[in-house]
């Protein structure tokens, strides 16, 4: 006998990527994080937060943040609903979207969140797979009719940017929600967030996870027409955003020319490890966001991951079929990727220089 509903029973967790306890040295490349710290002004309004503001509760739209984030956009603030992070936006809309009958969709590998999240609502998932380019299958996503479809662009872990011509398309096809799960769009050569005052059904995902260095204060926004964003305030929880990162958050944010910077240095670097990753024979997919998928040589990913784990950096693998040859690499300071670079170097240029593999060794 269970205490649960049966599609909790049957429930695999979200797996997030391993966090090290406090003080342990590890080159940390897997969650996508960014390296550098976050805007001076963010860490200053994180100073000054009164005490009052901790002993009362925070406003339930986060309305200093939501202003912050509608000047820095252009937009109208009733456009924007806060999150606890992205995911807590995610939430809000398989709650309010999904369930057995609503059906849910989404192009894979991608976000596996978007998969549990469904399973937690009992609704069906049509993952529709991706080719070896990762182009969208705009055709077979559209055909799917569901009630929310998802793409995350750049998409993870695949770092590939969907052009907006796409996802428009897609936007006019599918009978129901479209989401665009940008979390990594500021690291892109562009956004969607137009197809928002275009289309009645596109609602846009941002997070100051990556691009801000906030993943743990937990803020991200949705932006869509009012009229779409009514069903998310349902079911939000009322202080889904707690006063202390509505504060720090309505900071970073307005620092644009901190996060310009920050994204430029990610990008460049990215570039950079990049080539070296192709120089020493991975194949390495274009990628528009803060992280690489990536093959090595013999396609033994696991290994990598593995040999790489026990000298203390850490990547992401995905025991997945269609990513089991890869792994994905967030973009580190030039130190970090120097590390990761030697270390795979010892581990990847001999077998190709002798034609053995890392196994052989
Ligand atoms: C595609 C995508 N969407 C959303 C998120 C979650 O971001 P947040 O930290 O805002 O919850 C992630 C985090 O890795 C992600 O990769």
């Amino acid at each position: 006998m269970s205490y649960f509903r049966p599609a909790i029973d049957a429930l695999t967790a979200y797996q997030p990527g391993e966090q090290p306890a406090a003080g342990e040295q590890v080159v940390k490349l897997n969650t996508n994080e960014n390296p550098y710290p976050p805007s001076p002004g963010a860490l200053a309004a994180l100073q000054s937060v009164a005490a009052d503001s901790l002993r009362r509760y925070p406003q339930p739209a986060a309305d200093e943040f939501r202003a912050s984030a509608a000047a820095v956009l252009g937009i109208d603030a009733t456009w924007i609903v806060a999150g606890n992070g992205s995911d807590d936006l995610l939430t809000m809309l398989f709650r309010s979207v999904a369930d057995a009958e609503r059906p849910v969709a989404f192009p894979a590998p991608t976000y596996s969140l978007y998969r549990t999240l469904a399973r937690m609502q009992g609704a069906p998932a049509v993952e529709v797979p991706f080719d070896d380019t990762y182009a969208l299958p705009v055709e077979r996503l559209a055909a799917a009719a569901a009630a929310l479809t998802i793409v995350a662009s750049p998409n993870s872990p695949s770092g590939n940017r969907i052009p907006n011509a796409d996802l428009d398309e897609l936007a006019a096809r599918v009978s129901g929600i479209l989401v665009i799960d940008e979390a990594y769009a500021a690291f892109a050569t562009g956004d969607a967030l137009e197809l928002t005052a275009r289309r009645e059904n596109v609602v846009v995902l941002r997070t100051l996870s990556k691009s801000h260095s906030l993943a743990g204060l937990r803020l991200g926004f949705a932006v869509a027409p009012p009229a779409l964003l009514s069903g998310l305030l349902k079911v939000k929880d009322s202080y889904n955003v707690d006063a202390v990162s509505a504060r720090v958050g309505a900071a970073a944010i307005r620092d644009t020319a901190h996060t310009v910077a920050n994204v430029e240095r990610v990008c460049a670097s990215r570039e950079r490890l990049s080539a070296a990753l192709a120089d020493i024979g991975c194949r390495v997919w274009p990628s528009e966001a803060n992280f690489l998928l990536v093959r090595p040589p013999d396609g033994d990913a696991r290994n990598v991951y593995e040999r790489l784990k026990a000298e203390g950096i850490l990547i992401r693998y995905f025991d997945e079929p269609m990513l089991a040859d890869r792994m994905r690499i967030t973009v580190g300071t030039p130190a970090q990727n120097e590390r990761l670079l030697a270390a795979l170097r010892q581990l990847v240029s001999p077998a190709v220089e002798s034609g053995r593999t890392p196994n052989d060794q």
